[in-house]
């Protein structure tokens, strides 16, 4: 056997296999509800209409739809897309703007090749999507996390914090946010403090990055503009994927950029995987013009929201006094805060023996430093699943106190 060890970069040092994966395998123990997966429900695949599509898809361009396309993505999807984000988010953008990622996944990895190294802090929400953590490590950066509330990031301390890195020669190239039925916490920002994270962004000549793979995803609640919305100055970057509103297999997701901006992720995606799958591209393009994803959407609101409001009531029926959880207005998960002193990590091998699961909180914060809580995703499990899972998930934080 080789020893690789001394042939490694060193970056590989800071590259760490996925916590959610690692707890999960408990998880998948005969018996064990999860709510710690972050799946969509397989349910709401709209599998006969895909199939549909992609056979058109074959049958009229099937040399293309199985060729390689250009990096910045096949033009009836960059289209399909700019106008999607201009009428349903307020952009104001045209297809130049699109740049088809291989997923999101994909433009968080190159967001870090592209803007961080040794000596710059990217600044995120605390907690945060834990895969974006793992996509910016490698790129030596620090990363700084800045905390929430119910109203989302607290843009107070962020421009506090701000001043504090300005007067330490520190380099912030970018602010990392979910502003939409965040994951973990389920939380949106409010308009205010949307705008208030702009004006810092500006100050600081910062770039803001706004993640949004759940805000089609609304339950209740009115609609709030999208930071890229509210963009005067080219400073926001939107990523968007269709993994949640039709199928995170198709591994397809967008980056809307200025065209200078833009230009730089397809430089650097080129040398990834020079294109996305062009046939998943095609299938997506004929799914937005053909109405199949909007006819569809509605459907997974209608489950999900069903499922949200399940947990929700099981939550205020079963949970011991001194835990709280968020309320969330849509997407997939909502976070719970134990009761202080219960450590969520200390506390899995009990939850686990009483048959649930969830992912600790601490595994959302850069630094590690918050014990007391845990994400739970609504969408994936059964009804059944989900009154037995609370109940179960209220006696092992009764037990563990
Ligand atoms: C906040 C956030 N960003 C990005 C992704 C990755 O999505 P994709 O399937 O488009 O790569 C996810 C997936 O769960 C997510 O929650």
């Amino acid at each position: 056997m080789v020893d690789i060890s001394r042939l490694l970069s060193r970056r590989t040092g800071r590259m760490k296999a996925s916590e959610i994966r690692e707890l999960l395998k408990y998880a998948s123990v005969p018996g064990v509800i999860s709510f710690g997966g972050g799946l969509p429900n397989p349910e709401t695949f709209p599998v006969d209409g895909l199939v549909e599509i992609t056979e058109k898809v074959l049958r009229e361009r099937g040399k293309s739809a199985l060729q390689y396309g250009t990096t910045e993505g096949v033009d009836s999807l960059r289209d399909a897309i700019a106008r999607r984000m201009r009428d349903k988010k307020g952009m104001d953008i045209t297809k130049d703007n699109v740049i088809i990622m291989s997923g999101s996944q994909q433009a968080l990895d190159l967001l870090g090749k592209l803007f961080l190294e040794p000596g710059k802090t990217a600044i995120v929400e605390a907690p945060t999507y834990l895969a974006a953590l793992s996509a910016f490590r490698p790129y030596e950066g620090e990363i700084i996390g800045v905390e929430m509330d119910e109203n989302g990031l607290k843009t107070d301390i962020l421009e506090e914090k701000m001043k504090k890195f300005r007067n330490e020669g520190k380099f912030v190239p970018f602010i990392y946010t979910i502003p939409t039925f965040q994951n973990p916490s389920g939380v949106t920002m409010s308009l205010d403090r949307r705008k208030h994270l702009l004006e810092i962004a500006e100050d600081f000549g910062a770039l803001v990055i706004e993640d949004d793979p759940y805000g089609e995803l609304r339950y209740s609640g009115e609609d709030i503009p999208t930071l890229k919305s509210l963009d005067r100055d080219g400073r926001v970057i939107y990523f968007g994927t269709v993994s949640k509103i039709l199928a995170p297999g198709l591994r397809t997701g967008w980056v809307i950029a200025d065209k200078e901006i833009a230009w730089k992720f397809v430089i650097a995606k080129q040398a990834t995987d020079l294109c996305t799958n062009t046939l998943s591209q095609h299938i997506i393009a004929e799914a937005f013009d053909s109405g199949l994803v909007d006819s569809h959407i509605p459907e997974i609101r209608k489950m999900y929201s069903h499922k949200r409001d399940l947990m929700l009531d099981m939550l205020e029926d079963k949970m011991p006094e001194g835990t709280t959880w968020t309320k969330p207005e849509g997407g997939m998960f909502l976070w719970v805060w134990t009761p202080e002193g219960v450590d969520t990590m200390k506390m899995f091998p009990k939850a686990i023996e009483n048959g649930i699961a969830y992912v600790v909180g601490e595994a959302f914060y850069p630094d590690r430093s918050v014990k007391n809580a845990m994400r739970l995703n609504f969408t994936y499990s059964s009804d059944e699943e989900i009154k037995e899972g609370v109940g179960r998930l209220a006696k092992t934080i009764r037990e563990f106190m």
